[in-house]
């Protein structure tokens, strides 16, 4: 029996702990976060112990790994300190705030033999793996042109927006879309060129926020291959406003996209069961109903279980999360400098 101590006991602590407990040879042994209450809400649910820090969590006797579930500017601390303690670990995204920071969970996870595995569960959800399918299948032919638009409100936690905290809604939220991109072309990217701004400063919710990240952006990505990734992200939308999401491919074959009956101001996380994935191509138009399986971090839980117990590598592995930290980067230089930036 694996035992695991959760880092962090908020939305996706939870998540971490239910996926973790859900396996037959794993069990959360510790829980900590900052507020107590938050811990010890957790812990109860549980019935694991509650460690006062993070530093207490992973040297805590009976733990062999540790799911980081702080916010990105606490991943590398946390991650390289468990790999030295000969933990394995399964972190948030975004991976880091730096490549710095990547590096060092890499080498540390390298020096101490320990399985690295970061968050980017997009990939293994089923509306996500029919679009894969459809590729796959040479429906949509190549190059794939990747359109994904996520417009939104200021988001309800200060640390999305705060750019020493998670680096800002584009740090926060692309690389599940990068990710998911390599994913469908499986080709690598080359550059980009981007646009962005602050759409949140002045906004009431975020009054507390001194150093606001990108949260607004369009961004044009190459791949080798000769596939394009577009991405328009608004987080700062005024509170209230009605959120929209898409994510569309086109190729010279046919064009697929996300559909969801029920939810059409869907949030790409979010989902009812009426989720599917509609395609027209020359055959003309059908919709796959896809399963809502919004199952949070587990599928990166099942492939790390896998990967300690037979060495082989997660789809989640580390080296991936550090692509997708890349191109997050490259894109916010983009941003910054009006240049295209070569990945
Ligand atoms: N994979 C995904 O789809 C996904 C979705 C949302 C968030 N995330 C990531 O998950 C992480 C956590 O996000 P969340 O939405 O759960 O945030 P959250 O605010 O709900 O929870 C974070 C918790 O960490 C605690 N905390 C902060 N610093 C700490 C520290 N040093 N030691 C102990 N506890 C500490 C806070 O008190 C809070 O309870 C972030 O890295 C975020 O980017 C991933």
């Amino acid at each position: 029996m694996l035992g695991v101590a959760i880092i962090g006991c908020g939305d996706m602590g939870r998540k971490h702990a239910a996926g973790w407990n859900a396996q037959d040879g794993a069990t959360v042994v510790t829980v900590c976060d900052h507020h107590p209450d938050r811990a010890d809400a957790l812990s109860g649910q549980l019935n694991a112990g509650v460690s006062r820090n993070w530093q207490e969590a992973i040297t805590t006797q009976g733990v062999d790994i540790v799911s980081i579930c702080v916010p990105v500017c606490d991943h590398a601390a946390v991650a390289v300190a468990a790999a030295n303690a000969g933990r394995h670990v399964l972190c948030e995204k975004a991976m880091a705030l730096t490549l710095a920071e990547a590096d060092q969970m890499i080498a540390a996870a390298k020096a101490n033999n320990i399985q690295l595995s970061v968050c980017h569960q997009y990939r293994a959800l089923s509306r996500f793996r029919t679009m894969k399918r459809l590729i796959d299948d040479g429906r949509l032919g190549a190059p794939l042109y990747i359109r994904f638009s996520e417009m939104r409100e200021v988001r309800p936690k200060l640390a999305m927006h705060d750019r020493g905290l998670n680096g800002g809604p584009v740090h926060d939220m692309t690389g599940h879309l990068f990710d998911l991109a390599r994913y469908f072309t499986e080709a690598e990217p080359v550059s980009v060129t981007a646009t962005g701004a602050v759409f949140g400063r002045g906004k009431a919710r975020l009054e507390s926020v001194s150093d606001f990240g990108i949260d607004t952006a369009e961004i044009a990505m190459r791949f080798t291959g000769g596939h394009v990734l577009t991405i328009g992200l608004n987080w700062g939308l005024p509170e209230g406003t009605p959120g929209h999401c898409h994510e569309m491919i086109h190729g010279p074959e046919g064009v697929a996209f996300c559909q969801d009956a029920e939810a059409p101001d869907r949030f790409l996380g979010d989902v009812s069961d009426t989720i599917g994935v509609v395609i027209k191509d020359r055959n003309g138009r059908e919709r796959i109903a896809c399963d809502p399986d919004d199952e949070g971090p587990e599928a990166c839980v099942r492939q790390l279980m896998r990967a300690i117990r037979t060495g082989e590598r997660s789809d989640f592995d580390g080296r991936q999360g550090r692509i997708a930290l890349r191109m997050i980067l490259a894109s916010l230089t983009a941003i910054e400098t009006g240049q295209t930036i070569t990945i």
